[in-house]
């Protein structure tokens, strides 16, 4: 039987990544947090555990995200549970609800997370915005089993999840204030769909179309249809999709377009109001 001190030299001399994250994948075995193993070195793990754990190891050493190996991952400080069914939240995605706190001040709003996945976005504004009436779609229903059951865990009761193909089973008469989505924008081909980790999340959660616009261009299309006026439209995308965003707003009727960088200055959020009256 090997102690923690022990598994963690031994993960330690594997590499960076097995340093970074044994002590995490072992903590998580053990059902204990990080700082545990620091204050407990020489507990020893029994047979089943270790094994356990250096099966945990070996299959992050093989690309297996570190989220789907502990089944959780953090979003806007709430801890998610999330599944291979799920795309695994990222931290760029905070900008999107950022904006979106920024931009509707009033307690009250009837807000749309389109493609909710673990229900990162709207679990994030329904726990700043408890009078927020959210409601988060996916047509993924083993998404939306890991996105009520975070809503569940969180207590957070201010979110109704819909089974539909984006706007598709939605109450045509129900206008929204705010309608975010964070869609699938990778083109169909693109060589990073087989980089870090990405072969293991949900393709459909991932791509759309040759040129990664399939999803936003029926969003932008048809979110006009579903705005209360004077409502906003925002969408997270890739780097290089901003133009071409704009214009399909544009297009659309929309106005005040504007994009959003993050932190390094990277295009990653569109938005436009809609004010025309239906
Ligand atoms: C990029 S993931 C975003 C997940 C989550 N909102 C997040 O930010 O972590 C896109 C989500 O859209 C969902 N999706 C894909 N096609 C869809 C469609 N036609 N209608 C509704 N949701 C769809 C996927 O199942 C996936 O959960």
């Amino acid at each position: 039987m090997s102690s923690v001190k022990q598994l963690l030299s031994a993960a330690a001399e594997l590499g960076t990544e097995a340093a970074a994250d044994g002590p995490l994948l072992l903590a998580h075995v053990l059902g204990r947090d990080r700082s545990w193993l620091y204050a407990w070195p020489e507990y020893r793990l029994d047979a089943n555990k270790q094994k356990q754990y250096k099966s945990l190891l070996q299959r992050r050493l093989s690309g297996e995200p570190l989220a789907y190996l502990t089944g959780h991952k953090e979003f806007w400080s709430l801890d998610l549970q999330v599944t291979p069914a799920t795309l695994i939240p990222r931290p760029e995605t905070e900008l999107l609800v950022e904006t979106a706190l920024a931009l509707h001040s009033q307690e009250t709003a009837k807000v749309l997370d389109l493609g909710t996945g673990s229900g990162a976005i709207a679990l994030a504004l329904a726990s700043e915005r408890p009078q927020w009436q959210i409601t988060a779609t996916d047509i993924s229903g083993a998404a939306l089993e890991v996105a009520t059951e975070n809503a569940r865990r969180h207590k957070l009761g201010n979110i109704q999840f819909l089974h539909s193909h984006w706007f598709d089973s939605l109450d045509t008469h129900r206008r929204y204030d705010l309608i975010l989505s964070n869609p699938p924008y990778v083109a169909e081909n693109d060589p990073h769909l087989l980089e870090n980790g990405l072969p293991h999340e949900p393709v459909t959660a991932l791509t759309a179309g040759t040129d990664g616009l399939d999803d936003l261009r029926r969003i932008i299309g048809a979110a006009s249809d579903h705005l209360a006026p004077g409502g906003w439209l925002l969408v997270e995308h890739g780097l290089d999709q901003a133009l071409p965003l704009q214009q399909l707003f544009e297009d659309a009727g929309f106005d005040n377009i504007k994009t959003v960088r993050d932190l390094e200055h990277r295009d990653r959020v569109t938005l436009g109001c809609y004010s025309r009256t239906p």
